[in-house]
């Protein structure tokens, strides 16, 4: 066993990853979710967990080289650690984005090499790079020649079953210099249906030297710790569980380190962290585009609770911030 791989086993065994030169103390990422993982969601996420890893949503290289100051790059020192992610395909523009995005406070840059969305597959961006390696290694190269911060690269198993090379992948952009990968244990062809393949995922152990996280349906304690065991990852990555349920990587976290569950959030605290996630986006976007906005939140929130259904009929179409804190205080009393 090499030095790397020692290195990074009495890390695991501390609950803590290093990244190049940044050391995490969790094994836990916030995924990057484009239109979710926003600076508000990142900042609640963070509250609760001092540790983790946030990611930004993705960002635009092509957009960004245009455009430097937008919505989607704003954060500030309280997120670290912060990986700001990139999409695109073409080297010279992803390497000068990450010189912006040093500058706007990035502690690592991600690259996407796993959307597996048509527009962006068609853009040969995002999980496409997964049948062109070498522009995907010379990508890791070029940002790694100008920025001096830890690169990693998020991908898939592969582009369908047939052709599935997340191994030999992920060999090739550690050669190219990736400090980190991050693993979606489905390929595009699944985009999200199916269940994640974590023990597939464990071929990578041996192969590589660097970290790496495994990612795909983890939503709870349970599940993280299965999914580490089964993939001998490093780390996990935490992606939908983090709708409605801001503090999980914390949850998550903590129960890696101490075997402690945490006790289920009340309804009460629920509606508070809701109302704390919506009324920060209107702080973020002014008042109407908050509250258009946070209407894909509700339903997760309020999942499970009685009348579920009405009140989220009511929540989605609502403009009316007073109203909307009516309804919300309607749900703690009826629901006590
Ligand atoms: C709404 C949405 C937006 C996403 N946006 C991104 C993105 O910008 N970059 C990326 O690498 N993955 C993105 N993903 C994929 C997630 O990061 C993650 O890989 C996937 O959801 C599987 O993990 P999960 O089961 O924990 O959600 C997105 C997923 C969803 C559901």
């Amino acid at each position: 066993m090499n030095t790397q791989n020692t290195l990074n086993k009495e890390l695991n065994n501390q609950n803590k990853i290093k990244i190049k030169n940044i050391e995490i103390n969790s094994k836990v990422i916030s995924a990057p979710m484009a239109g979710i993982t926003d600076y508000v969601l990142r900042k609640l996420i963070r509250k609760y967990s001092k540790n983790c890893l946030l990611t930004t949503e993705m960002i635009s290289s092509e957009a960004l080289v245009q455009q430097k100051e937008c919505h989607i790059i704003h954060s500030d020192n309280e997120e670290y650690p912060i990986s700001f992610q990139i999409s695109g395909h073409k080297p010279d523009l992803i390497a000068k984005s990450a010189e912006i995005l040093k500058e706007k406070g990035a502690t690592i840059i991600d690259i996407n090499m796993g959307c597996p969305v048509n527009k962006v597959m068609k853009a040969t961006d995002g999980c496409a790079l997964m049948k062109s390696p070498n522009i995907a290694a010379d990508i890791i190269k070029a940002v790694k020649d100008k920025v001096d911060l830890p690169v990693t690269c998020k991908f898939r198993l592969g582009i369908n079953q047939e052709t599935i090379n997340f191994v030999d992948f992920a060999v090739k952009m550690q050669e190219a210099g990736a400090d980190a990968i991050c693993v979606h244990a489905r390929t595009r062809v699944q985009m999200y249906s199916g269940n994640a393949d974590w023990k597939r995922v464990s071929k990578l152990r041996g192969e590589i030297d660097i970290p790496y996280f495994i990612n795909g349906d983890i939503i709870s304690e349970e599940t993280a710790k299965k999914a580490l065991e089964e993939s001998q990852a490093n780390g996990i990555a935490i992606g939908r569980g983090l709708l409605g349920n801001p503090w999980l990587p914390a949850q998550i976290d903590n129960f890696l380190k101490t075997g402690i569950k945490s006790q289920p959030k009340t309804l009460q605290e629920r509606i508070n962290i809701l109302k704390e996630h919506l009324d920060n986006e209107i702080a973020f976007r002014g008042e109407m585009n908050g509250i258009k906005f946070f209407r894909k939140f509700y339903p997760y929130y309020i999942k499970g609770i009685k009348g579920a259904s009405e009140y989220r009929g009511k929540l989605v179409t609502e403009e009316n911030y007073n109203i909307i804190i009516d309804i919300l205080e309607n749900i703690k009393n009826q629901n006590e």
